[in-house]
């Protein structure tokens, strides 16, 4: 059945006018004024809302066996959460251990969420290990469609890859024409910082954030964007939260390095005062890199408008209480990680266009828009133009609300923004023409999501000239 959502006021990364979306076989057919109904057609009444592209999250954690147990959403629920929040699509970090099998732990990966995704969704591939096997068993990965790298400088023994391999994977990436993710923290130093402050005695969440202090993320950012200088990659830091790390991104991108920055929901709303609340309170804000001292959360705010920082994600990574309590007796046991997957618009809307510290058309653009730019899901998603696909958000800016664990959808039971207002909220939510969402209810098929295949983008000009 068509689709026909009438005279909402359409705001995309680039422009602000009212008019009529029609969607026909999955895509926009006709975008105007007044448009003819087809014969059998649902009609959405947008008056007085704002239509959105659908928001794309370019870093979430669904299926993560990491740190001894497993991120609690499945895709059923993470999709759904993420689709009454207004994300259409997001991208899942397939992360094996350095133990396992990265082509049987790509497959798995794509098992958990086929069939059970209610939104659409693509991956990164985490490459954390580099050995005999690797580079063929990545060209594969990437032919099915699974165009972008992940690699952590930090997680020592764990996911962290040594320099070498972070070498050989970007030189690869170069090759084939895929953009590589880095978590930017020197695991070397991070180990030997908790060891010292264990020894020391300190043992609480709110000792996680002068074990991973600034320095050793600006470290990390610094030198990956080396790397990419060296091998002609293509990079992009996630979760950059301090300002350090940002001079150490924007330096590399003055001198031409191919960076993108990528800041994510946590880091510029809750400050290292959260995660040094006494007990569970603070574990509950464990995450890497840490929440930091507040005088970053304006310096993000304002790179992010001015198009420094260019995306931001959710880092979504949802432990329960009972699986932050393994980190009770050491803050190094603390399985790190905040969700955020149905909150990331509200909360960047409400405090960021809403306070004016962020220009609505860079809210499309750093939520939507670029992120579908960046990793090769543009022109069908991120964008509303005939023969975009229909995602499409019908925002309601008049929605008073609160953020609460008891309301959420994620599979957790407790909200890291406990209590947080929230000044509007998406009321329809459309995947490629079916409705999902209404009056911010899941009413749709659990099934409908799809994974996004991707082409590799070969950024590298000469490599693509040389084609
Ligand atoms: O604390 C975090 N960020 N947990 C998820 C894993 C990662 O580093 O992205
Ligand atoms: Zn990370
Ligand atoms: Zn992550």
């Amino acid at each position: 059945m068509a689709l026909l959502i009438r005279g909402g006021e359409i705001v995309t990364a680039e422009s602000r006018y009212h008019s009529d979306i029609l969607v026909e076989d999955e895509v926009i057919r006709a975008i105007g004024r007044d448009l003819p109904a087809p014969a059998d057609v649902e009609i959405i009444d947008a008056s007085g809302k704002l239509v959105f592209p659908g928001f794309v999250d370019p870093h979430v954690h669904i299926h993560l066996p990491f740190m001894s147990t497993f991120a609690k959403d499945t895709h059923a629920t993470a999709s759904k959460a993420a689709l009454i929040g207004g994300t259409t699509t997001f991208i899942e970090m397939c992360c094996p251990s350095r133990n396992d099998d990265a082509l049987e732990s790509y497959h798995l990966w794509k098992e958990k969420a086929e069939g059970n995704s209610a939104c659409d969704y693509a991956f990164h591939m985490a490459v954390t290990r580099y050995d005999a096997r690797t580079e063929s068993q990545l060209r594969e990965i990437v032919r099915d469609g699974a165009a972008s790298f992940k690699i952590f400088l930090a997680y020592k023994n764990f996911f962290g890859v040594d320099d070498e391999e972070m070498y050989r994977t970007l030189t690869l990436a170069s090759e084939l024409g895929v953009i590589t993710t880095a978590h930017c923290e020197s695991a070397e130093l991070v180990s030997q910082l908790q060891q010292a402050l264990l020894a020391d005695g300190k043992t609480g969440p709110g000792w996680h954030e002068p074990s991973r202090p600034e320095a050793v993320e600006a470290e990390g950012t610094g030198r990956f964007a080396t790397f990419l200088e060296h091998t002609n990659a293509t990079g992009y830091v996630v979760h950059l939260s301090c300002v350090p790390a940002l001079r150490a991104a924007v330096d590399a991108k003055l001198r031409g390095v191919r960076l993108s920055i990528e800041s994510v929901l946590p880091h510029f709303l809750l400050d290292k005062t959260y995660a040094e609340r006494a007990g569970i309170e603070g574990m509950k804000h464990v995450m890497s890199p840490p929440l930091r001292d507040k005088r970053n959360l304006s310096a993000l705010w304002s790179a992010l408008d001015a198009g420094l920082i260019d995306t931001v994600g959710t880092d979504h990574c949802p432990f329960d209480t009972e699986q932050k309590l393994l980190g009770a007796r050491a803050f190094t046991q603390i399985p790190n990680g905040i969700p955020g997957i149905e909150d990331r618009v509200n909360l960047m809307w409400t405090y960021g266009v809403k306070r004016g510290l962020l220009d609505i058309h860079r809210f499309v653009d750093a939520l939507s828009t670029r992120p579908a730019r960046i990793f090769g899901l543009a022109p069908s998603k991120g964008m509303i133009a005939v023969g975009s696909d229909g995602d499409l958000v019908v925002f309601d800016p008049s929605y008073r609300g609160m953020i609460s664990a008891r309301t959420h959808h994620t599979n957790n039971d407790y909200n890291g923004f406990e209590g947080f207002a929230i000044e509007g909220r998406p009321s329809v939510v459309t995947v490629r023409g079916t409705v999902q969402v209404s009056d911010g209810t899941f009413v749709g098929q659990s099934n409908r999501g799809r994974m996004i295949r991707r082409e590799p983008q070969y950024f590298n000009h000469e490599a693509s000239n040389d084609r």
